[in-house]
């Protein structure tokens, strides 16, 4: 802190001890010392109930002293008298380093042993399971719910259905760099209050939500012509894009008609972020590790 504040707070702390020390030992020195004139304050309860003006006992007086010499203490061995560091050289941010030193000294051994082995191996071991979930629970349970199932929009990471791969590559890349989706509004170019309609019905179709009608059968030529770029010709999707598969009974964002109509019209923009620079690359490991022996547990 600057020169004036530093010397503003440190005399302002010396003349505050001061003058407790002062006002204690002023205060002790009152009351009637003998006079007994001066002895009743004059307050009067319930007729003959008095209140007196004795002295505080000795012993609560030390007590005021003891904690006045208690401060001087602290404040030589820790800082609080403005810039003074205090003697012992403790501070906040180096006693967060100290447990950050700590904490790598004992943890980066393991993280390196787990950074070593093969990642199925990985995903079915015991200690990194658990360094695993509790990783999971400090960084990735506000999006994906404590027991990893999801929400709308969220995926659910526990149902072997992946946008964007279960292979190690795939996994630390989306958790460590992110993913970002894009399902463009497509209402438009589908031309249309109908031909949306056909669509949303043959989107159900191929998730076996409804049968293959006529209506759904009208909008084939279309889901090849526009959707199938991302999402394959068959519909099965494409993890390179995070292109959802619409056979499978997985609906990230509801199967209902008007969920689907939804994300025709609107498109949708699912953004999972990076968390590389959070985690570094051997907790990355271990936590996507964790994530897929989620799905293999289910
Ligand atoms: C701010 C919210 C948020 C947080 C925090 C978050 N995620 Fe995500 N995550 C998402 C969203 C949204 C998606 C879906 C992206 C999309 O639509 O393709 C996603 C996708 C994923 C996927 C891909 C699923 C698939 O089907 O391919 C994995 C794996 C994943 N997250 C793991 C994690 C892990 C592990 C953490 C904790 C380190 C985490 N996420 C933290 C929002 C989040
Ligand atoms: C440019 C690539 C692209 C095109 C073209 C595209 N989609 Fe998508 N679609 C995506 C992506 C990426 C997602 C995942 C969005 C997310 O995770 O936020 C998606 C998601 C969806 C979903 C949501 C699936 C779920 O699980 O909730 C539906 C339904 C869908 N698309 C239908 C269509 C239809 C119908 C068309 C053609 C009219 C189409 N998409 C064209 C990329 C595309």
């Amino acid at each position: 802190m600057p020169a004036f504040w530093h010397w503003f707070v440190a005399a302002g702390t010396i003349l505050f001890i001061i003058w407790c020390v002062w006002l204690v030992s002023w205060s002790a020195k009152q009351g009637p010392q003998g006079k007994a004139d001066e002895a009743l304050v004059g307050h009067k309860w319930d007729g003959d109930l008095e209140e007196w003006n004795n002295p505080a006992p000795k012993w609560w007086l030390y007590l005021y002293f003891i904690t006045v010499f208690w401060s001087v203490g602290y404040l030589i061995a820790y800082p609080g008298l403005g810039n003074f560091k205090g003697v012992l050289g403790w501070s906040q941010t180096g006693q967060y380093e100290a447990e950050q030193q700590a904490a790598a000294d004992r943890f980066e051994p393991i993280y390196a042993r787990f950074a070593e082995m093969d990642f199925a191996a990985l995903a079915s071991e015991a200690d990194a399971q658990k360094l695993g979930a509790s990783l999971y629970a400090s960084y990735c349970t506000t999006c994906h719910g404590s027991d990893a199932r999801g929400a709308p929009g969220y995926p659910n990471l526990t149902d072997g259905a992946w946008l964007w791969g279960e292979t190690e590559q795939q996994l630390t890349t989306t958790i460590g760099m992110g993913r970002n989706a894009i399902m463009p509004a497509l209402g438009a170019s589908l031309g249309g209050d109908d031909a949306v309609d056909n669509m949303v019905n043959y989107v159900r179709s191929l998730g076996g939500l409804v049968a293959a009608d006529d209506a759904a059968g009208s909008a084939q030529p279309m889901f090849a012509t526009i959707c199938s770029v991302c999402h394959g010709t068959d519909g099965t999707g494409n993890q390179m894009l995070g292109a959802a598969n619409l056979t499978d009974e997985v609906w990230l964002y509801g199967s209902e008609p008007e969920d689907i109509r939804n994300t025709i019209m609107n498109g949708r923009n699912g953004v999972m972020p990076p968390h590389g620079d959070l985690l570094g690359a051997n907790r990355t490991k271990i936590l996507a590790a964790y994530i897929l022996s989620l799905s293999a547990a289910d």
